[in-house]
């Protein structure tokens, strides 16, 4: 911090959140959530604070507004203050220290976000922040948190085994698609998510904003992607084996969770309703895939060679008989985003992707996207443990077959719940998926260029498979 805080201060800590601001430009590009690591930060400044915790320790609630040329974002911080006994949160969290303080982002300090829980419970206001319970939701107080390790784009506490409270990192008006979503398929009953039990909200900048959801934790859940990748695993080990006959097969399970994401696009439909996209919507869909195409075919030269493929399967959704169904989707599905309970398979995360705009993440959009996520969730679990080795054929073919063999069984999975198999939409599915790989490997080139084989490889098989069909 840039210089001591006024005791003056006391109760508003005006001073102190400005003086954390000043600190901010260089602490939030280390915070994993951070989400504009993309480009400096020009200028940081505090938006509103709100004192949850008065006295030592202090607990403040702060929303900043991050400027990165002409880009404006707001982002939220729990920031813990002490002048004794600094608990044992990691050093990335501490945002600066002054003689005889403290300050450090507070999601890992028990003491103070137990109070998070409480106010919940309670149903309590503070300055312009609401605390609530969901309705019919009993919530146990007093009970300890911790961060969970595989933190995203968001912070995730879990209370004691019973609760998960998720607080949105980058705030965006309205209510969050996360929790709307959630409300409305508890509302028709749906079995396949966990039951949101809370929330909290804020005014700020006069316009009402989502800042955490609360939802039950399944603590004897299992992550989807964990044990897809262990399956295939399984398969390297032992690559005599006939796929059906290892211990590890996952196409029962990859079926019941097609099953399960059918179920869960039949309550968001009975719960929010459809819309028909016209031609004019389509030709839309068709330029953002052929616009994204170019952005990042000018970046990655790799993807030149199959420019005039993809640009033809783009275009073949124009020829998609119309109307086509839209609704609320998931947004963002693949194997990470889904937890395999005792009961069943539940979905996850319901934000929708995280780079798009809001506007782009509220838009209702085809079933078959998400199902093209988790299409394409399968390809990068079989081929992850080939990535960084030598090309092996045996091995290589070994992981396709996974692939496909998955696929099949989730879509078979999906067919069976609704009716129609999505593999029978052939042109706009096989779209939606090529215009994923392609976000994925201008995704791979930026951050991890080991891993361009992965969409390269899936771009250049259905590429292949289409042209056997023809
Ligand atoms: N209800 C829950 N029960 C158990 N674990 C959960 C639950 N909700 C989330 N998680 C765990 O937290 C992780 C992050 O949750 P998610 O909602 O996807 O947040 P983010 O927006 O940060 O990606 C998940 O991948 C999962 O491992
Ligand atoms: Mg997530």
């Amino acid at each position: 911090m840039s210089g001591p805080v006024d005791p003056e201060d006391s109760g508003t800590y005006d001073g102190l959140a400005t003086q954390l601001a000043a600190e901010l430009p260089v602490w939030l590009p280390t915070q994993r959530w951070f989400a504009g690591k993309d480009r400096p930060i020009t200028a940081v400044r505090p938006l509103s604070w709100t004192t949850v915790l008065d006295g030592d320790p202090l607990l403040l609630h702060l929303v900043v507004e991050v400027d990165q040329g002409d880009r404006t974002e707001r982002y939220q911080l729990l920031i813990g203050s002490r002048r004794s006994q600094v608990p044992d949160v990691s050093a990335s969290a501490s945002i600066g220290l002054e003689a005889g303080l403290t300050c450090y982002e507070a999601s890992g300090d028990a003491d103070l976000t137990t109070v998070l829980l409480d106010l919940m419970a309670e149903g309590a206001s503070i300055g312009d922040l609401s605390f609530e319970s969901e309705p019919g939701a009993e919530l146990a107080t007093g009970l300890r948190a911790h961060p969970i390790t595989s933190e995203q784009s968001n912070t995730s506490l879990v209370y004691g085994t019973q609760y998960i409270l998720k607080l949105f990192r980058k705030l965006t008006p309205g209510l969050n698609k996360d929790l709307h979503l959630h409300r409305a398929l508890r509302e028709v009953g749906c079995e396949h998510v966990a039951d949101p039990l809370g929330s909290i909200s804020g005014t700020i900048g006069g316009e009402t904003v989502t800042i955490g959801m609360l939802q039950r934790f399944m603590h004897d859940a299992v992550d989807g992607w964990v044990m897809a990748t262990t399956s295939v695993r399984d398969l390297m080990a032992d690559p005599t084996l006939p796929l059906e006959e290892l211990g590890g097969d996952f196409a029962g399970e990859a079926s019941r969770l097609g099953a399960a994401v059918a179920t869960v696009h039949a309550d968001l439909r009975t719960a929010l309703g459809v819309e028909d996209a016209d031609a004019a919507e389509l030709e839309r869909t068709v330029t953002t895939m052929l616009e994204r195409l170019d952005r990042v075919a000018a970046d990655v030269p790799e993807l030149a060679q199959h420019v005039p493929g993809l640009r033809a399967a783009f275009e073949a959704v124009r020829h998609t008989p119309v109307p086509v169904e839209m609704q609320y989707v998931h947004g963002d599905l693949h194997l990470g985003q889904v937890l395999r309970t005792l009961q069943g398979w539940l979905l996850l995360d319901f934000e929708g992707e995280p780079a798009a705009s809001l506007a782009e993440r509220s838009k209702l959009r085809s079933v078959l996207r998400d199902v093209a996520g988790m299409l394409r969730s399968f390809d990068y679990a079989a081929q992850q443990h080939l990535v960084g080795h030598p090309a092996d054929p045996a091995l290589t073919e070994r992981a396709m077959s996974w692939a496909r063999r998955n696929r099949d069984a989730f879509c078979e999975g999906y067919a069976g719940v609704a009716g129609t198999d999505p593999r029978d939409s052939g042109d706009l599915l096989r779209a939606l998926e090529l215009d994923k790989a392609v976000y994925e490997v201008s995704y791979e080139h930026a951050n991890r260029p080991d891993w361009l084989t992965v969409p390269l490889s899936s771009i250049a098989r259905l590429m292949t498979e289409a042209n056997q069909h023809d």
